[in-house]
């Protein structure tokens, strides 16, 4: 961390002597304020729901502008790594911070490929499960359970366990949540192929049968990939403090990330898309594209608690630039699978185009975020909307490990231990049962 020449002065209006606190300044973004011992010399703390400013961590991997609307990995902006790079190639830039040469390639692919089965066991664990369980009720269950199954992985302050336990959940997670899917549906598990590519492989245990040979689809496994590289990592959300919480207290990889999948699952977060999707769905059983007007009408009410899904974000204050990227994917995916004229694609497109002129959005700076297009494509797909947060987790796994990772490296790491403004009852005696 690089010391700033000023300093931040808190001063009190009660005569109260002032303090100095150090300023830091990153590579790019706002500074910030180090106030790590402004309790032991105050005797305060700093008040902060929701953390809408508070730095948690220092982090060199994702940055995002919000006001701009960019978000790069590593330095590279999203736009080239998604034109020019397929998945496993992001997975080695976030992970290792950079990106691999052709060698490197082939042999991180090879890594991942090789692990993509899972312990034949798990398929009796997922059995306990009720067939229409929700996908990310079991991915939660299954990926905490994966800490079963891999004992030579669990410890999170070595090295190699983490780089084990990292190639093992992008390995394993389209394989855990293909089985979810074939579960639900009553299909018999479809093994992974190693001479697929990651996205390809994903298809093939999604859709192929035992019954007939299933051939991948070079435009919507370019999407799959797109989604994937999208979702890869996104600096301190919810999900990934979570899991950055969960792993200061030195539990194992495998229990840090399901906690990091339970997280994606709200709507707020990751659960998102498959709520803006059922939101499209909704519009249209109830009058369709001529009522979306009665329907924007709804969002601005306050007292609706309506919300427009796939708009908005706490960081972007400006379109997000995966959401362009995810605009120019479906487009592809509804030309090659002749749905051009699919309706809830001309709903979406609607939706966003009243927003983007309305006063209630605009002044807001609420555009529409990644997962706005990203349910359209994966229904075209033929993913199941209640699968789709199961995609996203499995795309964000990478980027969970690598934040985890670099908390572990971190030399200044605490475990995750916020403090309170406490209002509830000051101290007072328990009362005989009689006086209750
Ligand atoms: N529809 C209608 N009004 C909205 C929306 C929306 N989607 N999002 C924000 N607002 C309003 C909000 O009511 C508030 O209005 P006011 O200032 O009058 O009280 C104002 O805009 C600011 O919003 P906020 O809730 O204070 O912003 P936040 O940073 O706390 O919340 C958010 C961000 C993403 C939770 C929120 O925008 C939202 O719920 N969006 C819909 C859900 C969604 O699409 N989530 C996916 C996020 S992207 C995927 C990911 O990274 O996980």
């Amino acid at each position: 961390m690089k010391l700033a020449e000023n300093k931040a002065t808190l001063t009190y209006n009660n005569g109260a002597s002032s303090i100095d606190l150090p300023v830091y300044q990153g590579n790019i973004g706002p500074d910030v304020i180090d106030i790590r011992k402004l309790y032991a010399q105050t005797g305060m703390f700093t008040y902060d729901p929701g953390f809408l400013s508070t730095a948690s961590c220092q982090s060199s991997i994702t940055y995002i502008d919000g006001d701009k609307g960019e978000l790069l990995y590593r330095g590279y902006p999203i736009e080239q790594l998604a034109t020019n790079c397929d998945f496993l190639e992001t997975c080695h830039l976030l992970l290792y911070g950079d990106l691999p040469d052709a060698a490197g390639k082939i042999e991180f692919s090879e890594r991942v490929t090789h692990h993509t089965m899972v312990h034949e066991q798990m398929q009796f664990f997922l059995r306990g499960f009720r067939r229409d369980a929700h996908p990310m009720a079991i991915l939660t269950g299954l990926v905490g359970a994966l800490s079963a199954f891999y004992h030579d992985s669990t410890d999170i302050n070595n090295p190699a366990h983490r780089d084990i336990s990292a190639i093992r959940l992008i390995a394993k997670m389209p394989t855990l949540v293909a089985m979810a899917y074939k579960y639900n549906a009553g299909q018999p598990y479809m093994y992974p192929k190693n001479n697929l590519s990651y996205a390809g492989n994903f298809l093939h245990m999604m859709f192929a049968t035992p019954c007939e040979e299933y051939v991948v689809n070079p435009v919507i496994e370019r999407a799959l990939d797109r989604i994937l590289v999208l979702h890869a990592d996104h600096e301190q959300n919810a999900s990934t403090s979570t899991v950055r919480l969960c792993g200061s207290s030195g539990t194992n990889p495998f229990a840090a990330i399901a906690a990091g999948v339970a997280c994606l699952w709200g709507p707020a977060h990751g659960g998102a898309n498959e709520a803006c999707l059922n939101m499209l769905e909704g519009i249209m059983k109830n009058g369709g594209i001529e009522t979306v007007g009665e329907f924007m009408e709804q969002v601005k009410d306050k007292n609706s608690g309506v919300k427009l899904m796939g708009f908005g974000h706490r960081v972007y204050k400006n379109y997000d630039p995966r959401a362009k990227l995810m605009q120019e994917t479906c487009k592809e995916v509804l030309a090659e699978l002749g749905l051009e004229n699919d309706p809830l694609f001309k709903l979406a497109m609607a939706l966003e185009k009243i927003a983007l002129e309305d006063d209630y959005f605009v002044s807001r700076k609420l555009y529409p975020n990644v997962d706005f297009y990203s349910g359209i494509v994966q229904r075209a797909i033929g993913i199941p909307v209640e699968l789709f947060t199961a995609v996203f987790a499995s795309a964000r796994t990478v980027g969970w490990m690598a934040q985890l990772n670099e908390m572990i490296s971190d030399p200044e790491y605490k475990i995750g231990r916020p403090r309170q403004l406490f209002t509830g009852e000051t101290r007072r005696d328990v009362p005989p049962m009689s006086d209750r």
